[in-house]
């Protein structure tokens, strides 16, 4: 009895019984966010335009279902009362409203705050606000909330994220929590019960392997994720930290951004399908082509990327003299998925020999299908070799031959 009473007192916080939702996010999450293409530039309408692009292109049933606004919605002070206010000048119909249409239409709405006292753009940080915060975000129906760390000065990253948490729990409203603390404080290794994702590098922008400032190109960040933990190459990387409701996140996507060539964001695609991040789409999707429409919503890759075993892929082989990266993703049900880059800056042809699969394939015979070229392509007896344009991707599913057909 005693025992059990002690336990209640040392437990009950002021926060309660205080947890992470779980059951959300089981596969990587996918939606659109504001950020990349709009910046401080989003508003209700092209929320509102976007959610309705979404539906008739295919977005929404590919499963693509959190639309969440970045930084710069609110106004430039909280209210007498100390709460966040949304811009009636950028948000006339308010939050409330515009989370009531996108409900309407089947979609799930997000929005970003920041633990330090300001965002990145310079509104209101949630810093001391965490709770009322909260509040106001259940009472306008957010049901996913991006959460930065500018302005945090010497705060402790556990802390502040674990405050937030307990803070949308006390709220009630069921949350994914998406921290956006750069992988600074190596989240990977504390967050899994804390968000349901969590950034790993500074921010993505739209080019294959440029640097500007502390923005990086696709392929500088996923170059990135195996210098996160020492001996990352392959599974005992930073891969072993994600799996369902627990996902590492190299940022949002670029694909159909101005700044890739179409073999640069179909591989992009692709690599963030193998590497179960979440997909989170950052281009205008009014305003996108059919091809970039077909990437986004096929269901080959999609299959990779939202794959219920949850396991995160891994580079099994990187050969920059020969330009080719090769990865594979243990899928659930027994199959490989298999993507070959071609790092080089001319089309060409590349081999994949099977060898290197040794520990995954164990002597078995597999079946390849190729992704993009939607079709058979032979077994695993066999060397592979497709030709790939610069920067481009071959993306592979491999299933086991029947033993009949052996
Ligand atoms: C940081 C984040 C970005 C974006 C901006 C908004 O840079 O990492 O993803 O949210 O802030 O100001």
């Amino acid at each position: 009895m005693k025992k059990s009473l002690l336990l209640a007192l040392c437990c009950l916080s002021a926060t309660g019984f205080a947890q992470k939702f779980e059951g959300l996010a089981l596969t990587p999450p996918m939606g659109w966010n504001s950020w990349n293409t709009f910046a401080n530039k989003i508003n209700e309408a092209v929320v509102r335009e976007t959610a309705d692009a979404m539906v008739k292109n295919g977005m929404r049933d590919a499963g693509y279902t959190y639309i969440v606004i970045d930084d710069t919605w609110s106004l430039p002070a909280r209210d007498a009362n100390g709460n966040l206010v949304a811009d009636p000048a950028k948000f006339p119909s308010g939050m409330k409203a515009l989370a009531d249409y996108l409900h309407s239409l089947g979609f799930k709405f997000g929005i970003y705050s920041d633990a330090g006292t300001k965002t990145c753009g310079g509104y209101p940080g949630s810093w001391g606000h965490e709770f009322q915060d909260a509040r106001t975000f259940a009472s306008w129906g957010v049901d996913y909330l991006k959460y930065d760390w500018c302005n945090t000065g010497t705060a402790n990253a556990k802390d502040a994220y674990l405050r937030i948490r307990d803070a949308l729990y006390t709220a009630g409203r069921p949350v994914v929590l998406s921290m956006c603390e750069w992988g600074t404080a190596k989240p990977w290794e504390w967050a899994g019960d804390i968000a349901h994702l969590w950034r790993t590098t500074g921010d993505i922008y739209d080019s294959y392997d440029g640097v500007k400032g502390w923005e990086r190109g696709w392929k500088k960040i996923l170059d990135l994720q195996y210098s996160l933990v020492e001996n990352s190459q392959g599974p005992d990387g930073i891969a072993k930290y994600a799996g369902p409701g627990h996902w590492n996140d190299p940022d949002m996507m670029e694909v159909g951004s101005p700044g890739l060539t179409f073999a640069e964001a179909r591989a992009h695609f692709s690599m963030w399908c193998m590497i179960a991040a979440p997909l989170m789409a950052g281009n205008d999707v009014r305003h996108m082509t059919e091809e970039i429409r077909a990437v986004l919503t096929d269901k080959e890759a999609l299959a990779i990327s939202q794959d219920p075993a949850g396991k995160e892929g891994y580079r099994v082989l990187a050969e920059p003299a020969k330009s080719r990266e090769v990865w594979v993703r243990e899928l659930g049900n027994g199959d490989l998925a298999v993507a070959v880059l071609n790092t080089g800056s001319v089309a060409a042809d590349i081999e994949v020999d099977w060898e290197y699969f040794g520990w995954v394939m164990k002597g078995e015979t597999y079946q390849i299908r190729d992704v993009w070229a939607k079709k058979a392509a032979g077994d695993t007896k066999k060397a592979f070799v497709s030709h790939i344009d610069s920067h481009g991707v071959t993306l592979l599913r491999l299933s086991k031959v029947a033993l009949a057909a052996k």
